[in-house]
């Protein structure tokens, strides 16, 4: 697209069916009157021509004049909802009125985004800010603002949101919340007047965060509605939030959807000529459902240069087969089976270095302990190698368990408030009466402030990665941060979590330089670090510490709203799972492992041959099919979730070229009705021929029927993609807890 012409009054940013609306008239920073569906090209007189037919009535008891909803909206504006930009000058200077310079620009990067840079100014409050505006070739919309202090004296910022509106029709919200082991859990309400906010104060994401708030028309699914949605990329304090003022939001709709860091008070003073620069906050609409906002998010990320590439090891990670129970000939011989199922990649899991024999001591010790591995990791490591794997190791570099070395030798290096007068600092063992943050998993945070910390974590970590030769990290991140305060240059402890999350993407960012193709997982307790800021440095996330398939099922289905399977783990865990008590037949444990980058969490030495093999077929499933797993749109069909059909899920993943797919039918529960419902098969090119392959190498799904479905009992048939997308095919009787795959290919 040629750059737009340097001073125009409106700008019409297009991209993938999507579009942004924006008057730039000035003087004031633009605003925005349209985020959704693609208007079409519209030239300069008729984007005029359009502004001014948006321009609303005056209503009684109301400003003057119609107000604008700009990129940072605030009471100079008209604004009453929750600011763009919030802060001050010992209370002075609350209402910046934002002047821009006249002369937006949009220019087409490399990667084919448009981007929009503004900036702005109040020389008399003192403060100016920069907004980027980049809708990106997949038209997922990403804003991001910056503020500097130009006045004298320091600058408190309270926060920065950015805001775009949404249309009177979109009436509902979705988010998502959530627990350790029960992440992602769907909650819907009308949107109403109020604000709706998702904040985190914990330090982290959250296993609790949304990964995508969203409004949408009535009643919409994974494939039908208008739907709009908004995403922090941000691993610490965070608010996602959806407000709606009687008023609307300017000329642009009724509501507005938004976010960013949330501030703890006092923690960004900017001292004259100091910037802050918010997350990126991603925003994604769909005219066609849910899977359309996931689509763009997916093709964004896929566009990436740091998107991994290269097929997706099948891995196995060593945590729920042997727990802290380290032994060199036990983990080889797990090793050994790993690979003969077919694994890629092994992880060593918690418990290789420093007292670390169980989670009350040694985190933070990160020498491999002489106790367990009087040879050191090495015999493991070039083990595993020799069989064909790759070699990957647990760290959790930001914690510390009070008894550990690390503490003793350095108890300052501790987050959290300063000891009082006559309180104890924190020193080994029990830290009773210290004022510390209550411990969590018998845990304190390192400061990573601190460049003393930083330093040293880089070191450790940096030397172990060569010694040992490891390929991969599974980081971790095991409690909320709670009085998280740092010692500024002045001494005064502050609130640290602005930092604490600069800090570790630094420490991300540097591991990766020094050592180029070192692969990182986040994990954080499970689900509780996923999203697009952690995402940004690292190649996977620990979706959950649930290897239950039925909680899975419904853990991976909204993960993948925003994150594409490729980057999700998904291990097949023992038959009972640990976390739940559940029972579940190897065939749907390994069918839910499947559709994410698949693994193993079992003591598979304890397997009989029937699994060993049946595990094999799955590993040889897995590999056959991971280059569209991890290329392709993901899918899901909306069959009844309440009444007498509820109770099964499709989804699956059709490749760009919609020439080939790949669907479970899952049965979760028992229904009311006799037969399930119909396999819609979504996604598909309507115009071409397709042959349906059921595909049991997994293990075949249990179904109770006197006469079987008889297209399925034969394993296949063939039909259109309009008959496969309208009509469907007869599904299988499957029992509770049981998944079918089905292969789809063009003919
Ligand atoms: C966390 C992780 C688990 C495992 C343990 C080890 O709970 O989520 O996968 O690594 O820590 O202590």
């Amino acid at each position: 697209m040629p750059d737009q012409p340097a001073r125009p009054d409106t700008l019409l940013l297009r991209a993938a069916g999507a579009a942004v609306l924006l008057d730039t008239s000035g003087p004031g920073l633009p605003s925005v009157l349209h985020w959704g569906a693609d208007p079409g090209d519209l030239d300069a007189a008729a984007r005029s021509r359009l502004v001014a037919a948006l321009a609303p009535a005056v209503p009684h008891s109301a400003l003057d004049t119609p107000w604008p909803l700009t990129l940072l909206p605030g009471e100079p504006d008209g604004w009453s909802g929750r600011p763009g930009l919030a802060g001050h000058r010992d209370g002075a200077d609350l209402f910046p009125r934002l002047v821009t310079d006249g002369a937006p620009t949009v220019t087409t990067t490399d990667d084919g985004a448009q981007e929009l840079v503004v900036e702005a100014a109040d020389a008399t409050a003192g403060v100016a800010t920069r907004s980027v505006v980049r809708l990106e070739a997949d038209g997922l919309l990403r804003v991001r603002h910056s503020v500097t202090n130009t006045g004298a004296g320091t600058y408190v910022l309270a926060g920065v949101t950015a805001v775009l509106p949404v249309p009177a029709r979109a009436g509902e919200l979705l988010d998502l919340t959530g627990r350790w082991c029960r992440e992602r859990s769907p909650q819907r309400k009308p949107f109403d007047h109020g604000t709706h906010a998702r904040e985190s104060r914990r330090g982290r994401t959250g296993h609790d965060a949304t990964l995508l708030l969203v409004a949408g028309t009535a009643g919409f699914g994974f494939r039908h509605g208008e739907v709009w949605g908004v995403h922090v990329a941000w691993s610490g304090n965070h608010a996602h939030l959806a407000e709606r003022l009687a008023e609307g939001a300017g000329a642009g709709g009724a509501g507005v959807l938004g976010g960013g860091e949330l501030l703890l008070p006092g923690e960004v003073r900017l001292a004259a000529g100091e910037s802050y620069t918010s997350p990126w906050v991603c925003f994604s609409w769909s005219g066609e459902g849910l899977d359309g906002l996931t689509a763009r998010v997916h093709r964004w990320m896929r566009a990436r240069p740091q998107h991994p590439r290269r097929p997706r090891p099948l891995t196995l990670n060593s945590w729920e087969a042997v727990y802290f129970d380290h032994r060199l000939d036990r983990l080889t011989e797990l090793a050994e089976r790993a690979a003969e199922i077919g694994a890629e990649r092994f992880v060593l899991d918690d418990g290789w270095f420093g007292s670390r024999r169980n989670d009350h001591s040694g985190l933070g010790d990160w020498t491999v302990s002489d106790a367990v591995w009087p040879q050191g990791l090495r015999p493991l490591a070039d083990r595993v190698r020799g069989l064909g794997m790759e070699f990957g190791l647990w760290f959790e570099p930001e914690m510390v368990n009070p008894d550990s070395d690390l503490v003793r030798a350095h108890p300052d290096w501790v987050l959290g408030p300063a000891p009082g007068a006559d309180e104890p600092a924190v020193t080994s063992g029990p830290v009773d009466g210290a004022r510390l943050p209550r411990p969590w998993r018998r845990q304190m945070v390192l400061d990573l402030a601190r460049p003393e910390v930083f330093d040293h974590l880089l070191g450790r970590i940096s030397a172990l990665v060569d010694e040992i030769g490891v390929a991969y990290i599974k980081w971790d991140h095991n409690r909320d941060l709670h009085e998280s305060l740092t010692p500024g240059p002045d001494g005064v402890r502050r609130g640290g979590v602005h930092l604490q999350t600069l800090g570790i993407y630094r420490l991300l960012d540097a591991l990766r330089e020094r050592h180029p193709g070192l692969e990182i997982e986040s994990c954080s307790s499970g689900g509780a670090r996923v999203d697009l800021g952690i995402l940004d440095r690292t190649d996977r996330v620990w979706a959950s510490d649930t290897n239950d398939a039925l909680e899975r099922q419904s853990i991976q289905r909204w993960t993948g709203l925003l994150v594409p399977p490729e980057l999700v783990g998904s291990h097949v865990g023992p038959p009972v799972a640990h976390t739940t008590g559940r029972q579940a037949h190897l065939s749907f444990r390994c069918v839910t492992a499947l559709f994410g980058h698949a693994g193993m969490e079992w003591d598979v030495t304890t397997c009989t041959p029937e699994e060993v093999t049946q595990l094999q077929g799955w590993a040889g499933l897995y590999k056959e099919l991971r280059g569209l797993l991890h290329s392709g749109d993901v899918v899901r069909a909306d069959l009844p979730e309440t009444g007498p059909a509820a109770g099964a899920w499709l989804h699956g993943v059709v490749a760009p070229d919609r020439r080939e797919a790949v669907y479970s039918f899952v049965r979760l529960t028992t229904s009311a009705d006799l037969q399930p419902p119909r396999l819609i098969l979504p996604g598909l090119d309507d115009a071409l021929e397709y042959e349906v392959v059921r595909r049991d190498e997994a293990g075949a799904p249990w179904a109770v029927e006197t006469v079987p479905v008889p297209w399925f009992a034969a394993g296949r048939t063939v039909a259109s993609g309009a008959v496969l997308r309208t009509v469907g095919l007869a599904a299988p009787l499957l029992n509770p807890e049981q998944a079918a795959v089905l292969h789809v290919r063009a003919l």
